[in-house]
């Protein structure tokens, strides 16, 4: 029987600012070769030079791919953004171009959760006063306001990823822990719900946020919530700096009803290093202040560099689309046996027909086919036993409404 295989050597993976070595060594180890790595972010002309040939491209954070640019990238068939956040590429665009756009949304859960607890202990013990003190030469040997988190209550808002593991983390530390969650969650080892936010903020001495920012969450810490605080509670911001009014916590501050914060995010952010960067809370010494390094850490940005580099080389390999921001998904293994075809077209009646139709015109039988729609475009890959040369790739692509086609191998 043949066997049909990928000749990765014909696909030019485009790598900028710096990415993780984890992501060029897998796609080495998963035989593509053509890959060139570039140090810095690219622009303008340079960018679209260099896009003329790329088939994958890979980009964190200050590369920006605007529809302008993707939209004269001929070969170009996927987008990896080796970063949390997706708002440097115009990802509708590239759907609608045929285009998947990939990223980390997970990789550095862990690094967020590890710099929680680590601030939750070091604000229950007082630290973060007594550290600011001794540096201006002050010796405060005191116990006031300073417990183990052992039996005392942490109040999680947001059960997702963050937070369930900041709850596991909690829990091995011997803390009592609470949840509030919008959506019903499973809760991990001892960990209860409760039922409204307030309930949440009444019980913690300990409240940190790990909630998306919408309409639900903005300011959703405020004068109101900040009073039913326990007095003498602590409050860790590591989610979104819009969730938490500021002001309001500054002002819990200074008639000492909360004992300590720890914020890494905030309503205004310098774009860059060294700008300068102003809040309520910078004059109170019993503040953590962080420059939004939660998910910081040199293992966040090697798994970012592997989940990203796995997703693209399994759409590359296979047509798979899981972990898509932009694109239906569609999940497959390899089926060397077959050969396989990738087809993306505009979501409007017929066209299916029409792909189904060149395959029966050529007495070919379809021995497999998967799709996905959505409102926009639908995907859908096809098995054949055909052999069919690759030339007749334009012969799909002549199907009226057609985006994009690929024969994988
Ligand atoms: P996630 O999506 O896994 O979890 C968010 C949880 O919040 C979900 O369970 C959701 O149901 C819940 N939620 C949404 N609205 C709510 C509301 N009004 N009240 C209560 N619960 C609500 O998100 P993940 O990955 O855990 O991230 C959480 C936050 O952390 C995000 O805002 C993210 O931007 C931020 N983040 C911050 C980082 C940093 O460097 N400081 C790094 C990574 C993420």
């Amino acid at each position: 029987m043949k066997k049909y295989s990928l000749d990765k050597s014909r696909i030019k993976v485009l790598l900028l600012e710096g990415i993780h070595e984890n992501a060029i060594n897998y796609f080495r180890e998963n035989g593509y070769t053509d890959i060139e790595c570039y140090k810095e972010a690219l622009s303008g002309h340079d960018l679209e030079e260099k896009l003329q040939q790329a088939h994958i491209i890979g980009i964190r954070s200050r590369t920006e791919l605007r529809r302008d640019l993707i939209q004269k990238a001929p070969r170009l068939f996927a987008i990896g953004c080796f970063s949390i956040g997706t708002n440097q590429v115009d990802t509708s665009d590239a759907k609608m171009l045929g285009i998947p756009v990939f990223n980390a949304p997970f990789s550095n859960t862990r690094s967020v959760a590890e710099l929680v607890i680590a601030e939750c202990i070091m604000l229950m013990r007082g630290i973060p006063e007594k550290n600011a003190l001794a540096h201006n030469k002050v010796w405060q040997k005191s116990v006031r306001n300073s417990v183990e988190v052992r039996g005392k209550n942490i109040g999680i808002v947001g059960y997702g990823h963050i937070g369930s593991q900041v709850s596991i983390l909690a829990e091995s530390l011997g803390m009592n822990v609470f949840y509030y969650d919008i959506e019903k969650k499973l809760s991990l080892g001892n960990a209860r719900p409760v039922a409204t936010l307030d309930d949440l903020l009444r019980i913690a001495d300990t409240v940190t946020l790990h909630v998306p920012s919408t309409k639900l969450t903005r300011n959703m810490i405020s004068t109101g919530q900040v009073s039913i605080m326990k007095k003498d509670a602590c409050l860790i911001n590591a989610s979104r700096g819009d969730v938490v009014d500021y002001k309001a916590v500054a002002d819990a501050l200074r008639s000492k009803h909360l004992s300590g914060v720890a914020a890494d995010v905030f309503p205004e952010e310098p774009a860059s290093n060294g700008e300068p960067f102003l809040n309520e809370l910078q004059e109170f010494n019993n503040v953590i202040l962080t420059p939004h390094i939660g998910g910081s850490t040199l293992e966040a940005q090697a798994n970012i560099g592997m989940e990203v580099a796995e997703k693209l080389v399994k759409y590359s390999d296979t047509g798979s689309t899981i972990g898509a921001v932009n694109f239906v998904e569609i999940s497959l293994q390899p089926n060397a046996s077959k050969q396989r075809f990738l087809h993306i077209h505009k979501n409007v009646p017929g066209v299916l027909r029409e792909v189904n139709d060149f395959f029966s015109s050529r007495g070919i039988n379809i021995s497999a086919e998967f799709l996905q729609t959505d409102p926009d475009i639908g995907y859908v890959i096809i098995e054949t036993e055909s052999e069919l040369d690759p030339s007749v790739i334009r012969e799909l692509k002549n199907i009226p409404h057609t985006i994009r086609v690929r024969i994988l191998y």
